[in-house]
């Protein structure tokens, strides 16, 4: 049985291009993961009926979160081990004994369809998890391949720190250094949720894509790497009008947010959880207790960043 983790994340800067022919659309992107982790623990047990119906002898339960919606096979977690599956078929190595399914349970605390890629956190610790489990020893580069096919974040999710993202936001540098300064957010979930697909498919209605974006690091965003109160004007998000326009209650419940007395407040991803940064920890707290009362916010999480990597507990 092999245990895994993987971070959630915020992106502190997020450029938004112009949709290509699939409706994908590149993306300019400094990630900062946090200290808020999925876990996957997997292990092989005799098989029962169940992954007949699936084709894959994979199984997936998921703890602290209701995604009894999701079709199986649509869970991250189950394609980012049939992934490895497929993998460990071409290259020879035996995956499943047998007889046997592949069970995978995951403990969730990234709020669902909130922005903070806890999808793609389930995706990035069962990589970690089951490459250890059939001990395939994977290197960052495939590793970082299988997972960006899983989704744009996954790469994110396993790669830890603080990282910019080109491409489909899928194409990683490393930023932070060892004496990168820790920032503390407070998470602020809706009860409603936003689709991404849905605010990506928004945002084009709304013609707001950039024709260019830059593809390297700009000048002045090497300054995420300082402190909190250098990120202030750093931070930009261009999903952030859309997300607004196409949410009941997130209008209120951002200005609601702004007096509790953050330095910023940003979208977190597509949204809707809004993130809200702070001077410090006990700053969090005390924009934590600020906000215990308000109607608008259904949650706050006081989180820190930038976190580990996606890794084998
Ligand atoms: O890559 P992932 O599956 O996480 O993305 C979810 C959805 O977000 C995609 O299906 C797509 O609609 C949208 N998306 C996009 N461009 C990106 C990343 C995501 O349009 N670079």
């Amino acid at each position: 049985m092999i245990t895994a983790s993987a971070p959630g994340k915020l992106n502190l800067i997020l450029l938004v291009g112009k949709p290509d022919q699939r409706g994908y659309h590149p993306l300019y992107s400094i990630f900062e993961t946090l200290n808020i982790r999925e876990r996957a623990t997997v292990r092989f047990r005799p098989q029962r009926d169940e992954s007949a119906r699936i084709g894959m002898p994979i199984v997936v339960h998921t703890l602290g979160a209701d995604l009894s919606d999701l079709e199986p096979t649509k869970h991250l977690a189950f394609r980012a081990a049939r992934a490895l599956i497929l993998e460990a078929g071409e290259l020879g190595i035996p995956a499943v004994p047998d007889g046997h399914v592949l069970e995978i349970e995951i403990e969730k605390s990234i709020p669902v369809a909130g922005g903070m890629a806890g999808g793609s956190a389930d995706a990035a610790a069962t990589l970690v998890a089951v490459d250890k489990l059939l001990g395939l020893n994977l290197d960052r580069e495939r590793m970082h391949e299988i997972a960006r096919g899983l989704g744009a974040d996954v790469p994110a999710c396993l790669e830890g720190g603080i990282s910019l993202g080109l491409g489909y936001g899928d194409r990683m540098t490393r930023l932070d250094q060892p004496d990168t300064p820790e920032h503390y957010w407070v998470m602020c979930t809706m009860r409603q949720g936003l689709s991404t697909p849905a605010v990506f498919k928004e945002f084009d209605v709304q013609g707001r894509g950039r024709s260019k974006l830059p593809t390297s690091l700009r000048e002045g965003d090497w300054r995420v790497l300082e402190g909190a109160e250098q990120l202030v004007g750093l931070l930009e998000n261009d999903l952030q009008e859309t997300a607004l326009s196409m949410h009941p209650t997130l209008g209120q419940a951002w200005k609601v947010i702004e007096e509790a007395g953050p330095l910023a407040v940003l979208l977190s991803g597509s949204g809707p959880t809004v993130a809200a940064l702070a001077t410090s920890l006990e700053h969090a707290r005390q924009i934590e207790q600020r906000l215990a009362e308000a109607p608008e916010v259904e949650n706050t999480l006081v989180v820190s960043g930038p976190a580990q990597p996606a890794k084998v507990e």
